[in-house]
């Protein structure tokens, strides 16, 4: 066979034409093969490569076929084996968005109360999260405020986990799509990360190494989100769908508002006592964006498992399950079966404990018109919540508490955020931020709506909300 030289793959793109299955395959092969002593390719070609991607982007089929091989490009879950349904979410980051621990256990509340013949979950949720990435925050940093709790599980334990529980939420390793280790950390260095086509490859490759048969993505749209226009968060969104889709996995695309935090808490164990409240029955105002939300996005994985004849339906189904204290169960369930101790939810707001608390309040009587989402992101993270640089610890009790949103009518006085720091110094800066973000307005604005476009492998639906 004819063998392919990385500087031919890269001068294809940078001219513009359409790379060959092979030689993408080759391309990846040599990033992961590659050793020290053996520089089948170097990081300059790779850095070279990534840059024609970013300036020519790909063909359906060239996306396609990246993404498949830095799929294949080290474990994968195998969780076909299991025999049952299995999906995921994925939300492309925000502020305060913790969907992710609750929309687990529902699903896994109803993956077990309909077992199949041969006694596993009916539905399953093998459920791989990141970290805090800039002003994100991140589901792992979250869980592993749970004392005990332990992210790092191999897929062979994951799937021990699945079958007694339902859902298993752990954090990538280096054997699970090395492929994209080695990608992501020159795009950092190299101005190549804002890519759709990029972006696209680097989560749905870890989202497939999942093995399932449905995704459902939350694309985030607004001030706070990741993506700098309303197109290019839809050309992500797109991009996403057609490429799950040519893997063989159903996969679903909503367009939502990152314009303001998701919820009354944005931190890490703040998120988990907020998740832990509702899970028990408690609906607090500022809870009802991240409730609706939660229910909407589960609401469509039930549709896809066949649990409702309608996301809408599913939706329903998904309050439910949260309302029944279902959910909870299935919780306490995954957090022991993956060593967390469980006791600490007996009382959550016990286990917050912030050195340092200083509350924001209005300057002014009026409307809270708007705030830039992205802003209130990087005040958590220098509250400590978040990471400077890749490997910082980050504080378990480091957050904010919104205690107003968007639209609402606000007096001159009233608390806006409270922040929550391990050192009085630490909230000054994210004081000032949030104080320089806030608009105060005499005329109401409107509210952006929590969902903008649903996009299925057909024709975009229209809004469901
Ligand atoms: N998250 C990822 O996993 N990859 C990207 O490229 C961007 C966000």
């Amino acid at each position: 066979m004819k063998r392919i030289h990385p500087i031919d793959v890269i001068l294809h793109k940078r001219d513009g034409l359409t790379l060959t299955d092979q030689e993408i395959r080759a391309f990846i092969r040599a990033i992961v093969d590659r050793t020290p002593k053996k520089q089948l390719v170097t990081d300059s070609q790779i850095a070279a490569f990534l840059m024609a991607v970013f300036l020519r982007g790909l063909s359906p089929r060239e996306l396609a076929t990246l993404t498949e091989a830095m799929r294949f490009s080290g474990e994968v879950a195998y969780t076909e084996a299991l025999n049952t349904f299995t999906i995921d979410k994925h939300s492309t980051g925000g502020v305060g968005d913790k969907t992710s621990l609750l929309i687990a256990p529902i699903l896994a509340a109803a993956g077990l109360a309909h077992p199949t013949p041969e006694g596993v979950p009916g539905i399953v949720v093998p459920m791989i999260s990141g970290r805090s990435l800039g002003h994100t925050g991140g589901t792992l940093d979250k869980l592993e405020t749970i004392p005990g709790f332990n992210t790092q599980l191999s897929f062979a334990e994951m799937r021990d986990v699945l079958k007694q529980c339902a859902a298993s939420l752990i954090g990538q390793t280096p054997h699970i799509v090395p492929a994209d280790r080695i990608l992501y950390a020159l795009r950092d260095h190299t101005g190549t990360v804002e890519s759709a086509y990029l972006i696209t490859a680097s989560i749905m490759s870890k989202k497939l190494a999942e093995g399932l048969n449905a995704l459902v993505l939350d694309v985030k749209v607004g001030s706070g989100a990741f993506m700098p226009t309303y197109e290019k968060s839809k050309l992500l969104a797109d991009l996403m769908v057609e490429t799950g889709e040519a893997s063989g996995t159903r996969t679903v695309a909503l367009l939502t508002s990152m314009d303001e935090p998701l919820g009354r808490f944005s931190g890490n164990w703040v998120e988990v006592w907020e998740c832990v409240d509702i899970m028990r029955g408690t609906r607090h105002p500022m809870s009802r964006d991240l409730i609706e939300l939660t229910n909407i996005l589960s609401g469509w994985m039930l549709h896809l498992a066949g649990r409702a004849c309608t996301p809408e339906e599913g939706a329903k189904l998904s309050d439910q399950i949260l309302h029944s204290g279902e959910a909870y169960k299935a919780w306490l369930k995954i957090v022991a079966a993956q060593g967390g101790d469980t006791t600490i939810f007996a009382d959550p707001a016990a286990h917050h404990i912030p050195t340092a608390t200083r509350t924001l309040t209005a300057p002014r009587s009026g409307f809270l018109t708007s705030m830039d989402c992205k802003q209130v992101g990087w005040a958590v993270q220098r509250l400590g919540a978040g990471r400077a640089n890749p490997g910082d610890l980050v504080s378990a009790h480091a957050g904010i508490e919104s205690h107003a949103k968007l639209g609402d009518r606000i007096e001159e006085g009233q608390p806006l955020f409270t922040l929550f720091a391990e050192d009085e110094a630490l909230l000054d800066e994210p004081e000032k931020m949030l104080r320089d973000t806030l608009r105060i307005r005499s005329k109401p604005a409107p509210r952006p709506p929590l969902i903008h476009e649903v996009i299925t492998a057909n024709e975009p639906k229209p809004a469901i909300r």
